[in-house]
């Protein structure tokens, strides 16, 4: 039978993710597919129902559905458990499973873009939403013993900081500049300092020269927040890699082969980010 794989959410057609695995299909020369399906929230119960009957191999799961799909999908594996959001579901022996490749996809891109991103072990994570969440556990597993979660409500900055035990801390976003100094990852979450919104209290001379600053936006590639660390002369990395490599994962369970975040895959992306400006 042809493998077919999906991504649902709601929206859905924003999502680069057909394009993703279809480079990989064809780059394989796997005779499988992929698509975006359309799947609102009151729908989604019947959807997760009839995987199995619809000859799914699995799929991806976006916005607004990742915690949903989580409570529901009762097979979920340790990380998905912890980072209480999934974005991966597979069948495997006739029941379907689910995990989170948010962290993997982080740490990767990283490994990838700036390496060496994990040898200083104090990080400031900006936002402490689901995103920062697999976040929060790329840099745990990484070895970090210094992870400042800093957000506008801080009770839930500190929920996660009760959530993820000790190492982690919790801060209001007026304390940033306080707290910013010996960091050597910056990382933003929030869809602060995305265009149109507020820009993120942070003043990029208060962080150690050699700091890496990274964003999980990768629309537009270069967020405002990566452009005032840039000009600042720090380095930074985009988040588009997150992107391709936590979808790595997925497509081996579903077609059998670990694919590769490529230059051509990255190119392709952007190239169809461009278009749609
Ligand atoms: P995600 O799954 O992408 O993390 P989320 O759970 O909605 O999305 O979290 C959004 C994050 O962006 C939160 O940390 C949120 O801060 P609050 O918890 O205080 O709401 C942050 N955020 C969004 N808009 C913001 C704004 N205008 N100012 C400051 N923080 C903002």
């Amino acid at each position: 039978m042809l493998n077919t794989a999906f991504v649902i959410g709601d929206p859905i057609s924003q999502s680069r993710s057909p394009l993703i695995h279809g480079y990989w299909l064809k780059q394989h020369g796997i005779a499988g597919s992929y698509r975006a399906i359309h799947v609102k929230q009151n729908e989604l119960g019947a959807f997760l129902n009839g995987i199995v009957d619809n000859g799914f191999a699995g799929g991806n799961v976006t916005v607004p559905h990742k915690q949903a799909v989580f409570e529901h999908v009762k097979q979920h594996d340790e990380i998905a458990e912890i980072i209480g959001a999934v974005n991966t579901v597979w069948i495997e022996d006739g029941e379907l499973r689910a995990t989170n490749t948010d962290s993997f996809g982080f740490a990767h891109n990283l490994d990838e873009r700036a390496p060496g991103w994990d040898n200083n072990h104090t990080a400031l994570v900006l936002g402490a939403g689901g995103a920062s969440r697999a976040i929060i556990h790329a840099l745990k597993t990484r070895g970090f013993t210094d992870i400042r979660v800093a957000n506008r409500g801080l009770s839930r900055a500190k929920e996660l900081a009760d959530r993820f035990g000790k190492n982690i801390s919790a801060h209001p976003l007026e304390a940033l500049n306080e707290i910013s100094g010996d960091a050597g990852l910056v990382v933003n979450t929030t869809s602060l300092g995305m265009q149109g919104e507020g820009e993120i209290p942070l003043d990029m001379q208060k962080l150690q020269s050699n700091v890496l600053v990274t964003d999980i936006v990768y629309v537009p590639l270069e967020t405002p927040f990566l452009k005032k660390a840039r000009l600042a002369g720090l380095k930074t990395a985009d988040g588009l890699g997150m992107l391709l490599h936590q979808a790595r994962p997925g497509f081996e369970k579903w077609f059998g082969v670990m694919p590769e975040a490529t230059t051509e895959l990255r190119q392709l992306i952007i190239h169809d980010m461009d278009k749609a400006k």
